[in-house]
């Protein structure tokens, strides 16, 4: 399936000159939806992944049915202050200013091998934040899966010598 053609690119959202890349034209197509899914899924199968963990909001619809479909667990990486229990956190970059991400204490054992998904790698920042956590945690990083690819932004340079994969790109 051509993945491209399913992503809606939305020109100056947020602000001027930014060309949005929008999967809720792929989310809501349900048999591109699943072999999105598919096809992140075929490239971990057999690596006995624990657990996958997705950032708030867009790696949730990402990263929840990929753990499904890997037979694993899922953790939510959420923005500071929405996690009812004991948490972690990782301070990250934004265009302007620095937000904060958690983790529960316990959501990943030491040792565990751990996959993130997300939506989309931009500047990397978000995914950097989130491999702390699981390292912060003991965890195994083991992979991180996009749909999509910012190339121009060099994000892959960000997280280190972590296996990226990604369906889509844009150069
Ligand atoms: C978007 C996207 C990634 C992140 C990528 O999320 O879903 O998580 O930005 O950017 P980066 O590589 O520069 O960190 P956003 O923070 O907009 O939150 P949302 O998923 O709640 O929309």
């Amino acid at each position: 399936m051509n993945f491209k053609e399913k992503i809606r690119v939305i020109p100056d959202f947020p602000s001027e000159g930014i060309r949005f890349k929008d999967i809720t034209t792929l989310l809501k197509d349900g048999e591109a939806y699943r072999a999105a899914i598919e096809a992140l899924a075929e490239h971990y199968k057999g690596m006995e992944i624990d657990v996958v963990l997705g950032p708030e909001a867009r790696g949730f619809v990402v990263g929840a049915p990929l753990a499904l479909a890997l037979g694993a667990g899922f953790v939510p990486v959420r923005k500071k202050g929405k996690l009812p229990g004991e948490t972690i956190e990782a301070k990250y970059d934004l265009e302007y200013g620095k937000d904060i991400l958690t983790m529960h204490k316990d959501a990943i054992q030491p040792g565990q091998k751990v996959l993130i998904a997300d939506d989309l790698l931009a500047t990397g920042g978000t995914i950097s934040a989130t491999l702390d956590l699981v390292r912060q945690l003991g965890g195994e990083p083991v992979g991180v899966a996009f749909w999509i690819e910012l190339m121009y932004l060099n994000g892959r340079e960000k997280l280190g010598d972590v296996a990226v994969h990604s369906l889509v790109k844009y150069e």
